[in-house]
């Protein structure tokens, strides 16, 4: 860079804190008071925003991976890396923004969009994250990364990690994770461990562990990996020519996606390139809805975690989210909304979403299903401009799928209907037979 280099520093975000740390520490949280830590800069674009938007879209169409990546082409927007010759790189991001009559027609919209983050390198959302936080291990000199996972994080991780050369050791939720993602794990050679407890417990264990050893730790806790996700929404600004859509609609479970959406759209905003802010639906399944409760009740620091976290979309089966002060703070920017869909709320919309012939895994579906009750209770108007991420790929868990469309869905005993089901159907290899079964 030519001109003053933007400084980038870490801050928590405790505002009777506020201790800033360099970028050059393995930090997770503040020394000082044991708040979340954000990636701050002192924004200094090398031109204004008219110009940058002509350069970020310009390298969408470059040769190299590092210049075309959705995340690394706004890299004047998460300016924490000083030499972009040691980024780790799969080419993330850039995925499609879809329109989709069928599930809007089912939310009562006039239109919705898709942004699919299940078309990313490894299949989900978390590659935007993981090349910034692999970077970041990089540059401070780390030699083994870890995370916990309920799936897509892991098969992230682990990929990024064998890119780079580095040592990944992965903690799973024993028996609970869907075998896409453990195939992708292993595949990409990282070190599986299986915790015999929920994703709370591996989250809990593994932070100790970064305390105590020489692991970087990968989940999102660990702003850098946030500084990677805010790419997720400016690509969607993009998208839209930079005119915000009303509503941005996301599954929360960890938090940090939110989180980072927060970030993002209040950053762009400041730094002018959008002029107006959208407001961000986060939807929970009732069995782990904490954020839902908090907003529901009196006090807005009272958070209290879910024990026992139930939902069959496992990524978001997550109690006891890291980044709910974060995203509390992220629907304060955005005049954001809380909801909750129930299991079968989410797997029919599951359903809708693929005879768009778009499919996502079931965490993503539950935006659709939020979007429906949203309009239903008329928060969203049927005229809203509104964009759902789908957080994750179809072949995440077939297992789900199938069950669903088979009817042998169930959480707890309680029967899923497949309200939208498609049965294989089982045919003797005889040509007449099969004429009469298909009215051929
Ligand atoms: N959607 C998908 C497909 C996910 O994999 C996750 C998180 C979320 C939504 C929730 O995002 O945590 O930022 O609110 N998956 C983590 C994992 C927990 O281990 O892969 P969040």
């Amino acid at each position: 860079m030519t001109r003053r280099e933007t400084i980038a520093r870490l801050r928590c975000i405790e505002s009777d804190c506020l201790v800033i740390y360099p970028t050059d520490r393995r930090l997770y949280t503040c020394q000082s008071c044991g708040g979340l830590l954000d990636v701050i800069y002192d924004f200094n674009l090398p031109s204004g925003a008219g110009e940058m938007k002509s350069i970020f879209l310009e390298r969408k169409t470059a040769q190299t991976d590092l210049e075309r990546s959705g995340v690394w082409r706004f890299r004047e927007l998460l300016p924490f890396v000083r030499d972009t010759s040691r980024v780790v790189t799969l080419a993330e991001g850039n995925t499609p923004l879809y329109t989709s009559a069928r599930s809007a027609d089912y939310a009562g919209l006039d239109g919705l969009r898709f942004k699919h983050q299940g078309m990313n390198p490894t299949g989900s959302f978390k590659d935007n994250g993981m090349t910034t936080g692999v970077t970041q291990a990089i540059e401070l000199g780390a030699s083994a990364v870890a995370c916990a996972s309920t799936g897509n994080t892991s098969a992230s991780m682990a990929a990024y990690a064998a890119r780079a050369n580095l040592r990944a050791l992965v903690f799973i939720p024993a028996d609970q994770i869907a075998y896409g993602k453990l195939s992708q794990s292993l595949e990409y050679g990282a070190t599986v461990v299986e915790i015999e407890g929920n994703f709370d417990d591996a989250m809990r264990i593994v932070r100790e562990l970064a305390e105590e050893t020489e692991l970087y730790l990968l989940n999102s806790i660990n702003p850098f990996r946030l500084e990677g996700q805010k790419a997720i929404a400016i690509e969607m600004m993009e998208q839209c020519g930079w005119q915000a859509p009303d509503w941005i609609v996301l599954p929360g479970g960890n938090l940090g996606n939110s989180s980072a959406f927060g970030k993002a759209l209040h950053e762009m905003a400041e730094l002018g390139l959008i002029n107006r802010i959208p407001r961000l639906a986060i939807i929970q399944a009732e069995g782990a809805s904490p954020l839902y409760e908090l907003l529901a009740s009196p006090d807005r620091r009272a958070f209290k975690p879910f024990a026992h976290p139930q939902t069959l979309a496992t990524a978001i089966k997550i109690g006891n989210p890291i980044s709910w002060k974060k995203a509390l703070r992220a629907l304060e920017w955005t005049n954001g909304v809380v909801e909750r869909v129930t299991e079968q709320e989410i797997a029919d919309a599951k359903a809708i979403i693929g005879r768009d012939g778009i499919g996502c895994e079931p965490a993503s579906a539950a935006t659709l299903a939020g979007i429906r009750l949203l309009v239903a209770s008329g928060v969203i108007s049927p005229a809203d401009d509104v964009i759902a991420v789908l957080t994750g790929n179809l072949l995440k868990d077939p297992d789900y799928t199938i069950r669903y469309h088979t009817e042998d869905l169930s959480l707890d005993a309680r029967a899923i209907k497949g309200s939208f089901r498609n049965r294989p159907a089982r045919v003797a290899a005889d040509r007449e037979e099969i004429k009469r079964l298909l009215h051929l």
